[in-house]
């Protein structure tokens, strides 16, 4: 009976669009068990908005491992407990995903390794930005290759802090990415690229102050701009009081600062330009996970 503790990630990180992504401490919990019938139940975050049948994300995923292990008949039973908020741009469904994939792999005794988890994961997501980080902790860049993805995870700088400003209102992915343009200007590539390639330059030197230049972006946050009342206003006011750098978390609408140490002055700052715009938002400091999805107990009753 695997107890799974997964990460919250943050993804793109400013330039990396579906390529970087960070976990960070704040964690989803999912018991998986055998169960006569299907049964899901969660509380916390998403309580009484998450399915509880067959399309649940935590459950496609684990009937995922049991399929490609050969083990379509089994049911499973699956408690989530979260505290990564829903559709908020923390990577709340590539927790419940990872969740889902970690615990059904360690009710079968690991069938798979943590390579294939990626490939899975990415396959069902569909980018990699925020679980691979999810399952293997710290910093992420990850490069899709036809079915096959290929992965390093970094050691995220010492040092570094966020602060998440989290809106009250949600913004599924889907509508965040139906606003993306299909073509782009290959100056706005060329502008991200050497940014992506600078700032993975800067994580691997513990160079924060260059990491933070390094955040900027063009093909995907000005676009979300309209979805997001009052971003440009919260990235200004992070930046003026002290962040290294400010983007749109994931797909949004949460913005993420990031620090070197703590600094409760951005916090109060982004929820104040917020508040101008009329959104209500909750502030979390948030280190960055070094450690990826975790079984944190398991019972004996594997298959
Ligand atoms: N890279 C994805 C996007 C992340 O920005 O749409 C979604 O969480």
């Amino acid at each position: 009976m695997p107890l799974v503790k997964v990460p919250a990630t943050t993804a793109n990180l400013g330039p990396g669009f579906d390529t970087l992504g960070m976990a960070l401490e704040l964690y989803d919990e999912l018991l998986v068990e055998l169960s006569p019938d299907l049964e899901i139940t969660v509380t916390g975050e998403g309580e009484a908005t998450i399915p509880r049948g067959p399309e649940n994300i935590a459950y496609r995923a684990a009937m995922a491992v049991l399929n490609r292990a050969g083990r379509p008949e089994v049911k499973l039973k699956i408690e989530m407990h979260n505290r990564i908020p829903v559709a908020r741009g923390l990577g709340s469904s590539a927790a419940a995903l990872v969740g889902g994939l970690v615990g059904a792999n360690a009710l079968l005794e690991a069938p798979l390794s943590q390579e294939e988890l990626v490939n899975l994961a990415t396959y069902l997501e569909g980018h990699p930005d925020n679980v691979a980080p999810a399952i293997l902790g710290g910093l992420v860049v990850a490069a899709r290759d036809g079915d096959r993805v290929y992965y390093r995870r970094l050691e995220p700088p010492a040092g570094l802090m966020t602060v998440v400003a989290i809106p009250q209102f949600t913004l599924s992915t889907r509508v965040s990415r139906g606003v993306l343009p299909t073509r782009v200007a290959l100056s706005d590539a060329v502008f991200n690229l050497s940014r992506v390639g600078l700032l993975l330059a800067a994580v691997q030197a513990g160079d924060l102050e260059l990491m933070g230049k390094m955040m900027e972006d063009k093909l995907h946050q000005p676009y979300r701009l309209p979805l997001v009342p009052g971003m440009g206003e919260v990235f200004n006011a992070a930046r003026e009081a002290g962040a290294l750098a400010v983007v749109l978390s994931g797909s949004g609408p949460s913005v993420i600062a990031f620090c070197h140490g703590r600094n409760p002055a951005v916090g109060e700052a982004m929820a104040a330009a917020f508040a101008h715009h009329g959104v209500a938002c909750t502030i979390k400091e948030l280190a960055p996970c070094y450690q990826g999805a975790s079984v944190i107990l398991n019972t004996s009753n594997s298959l």
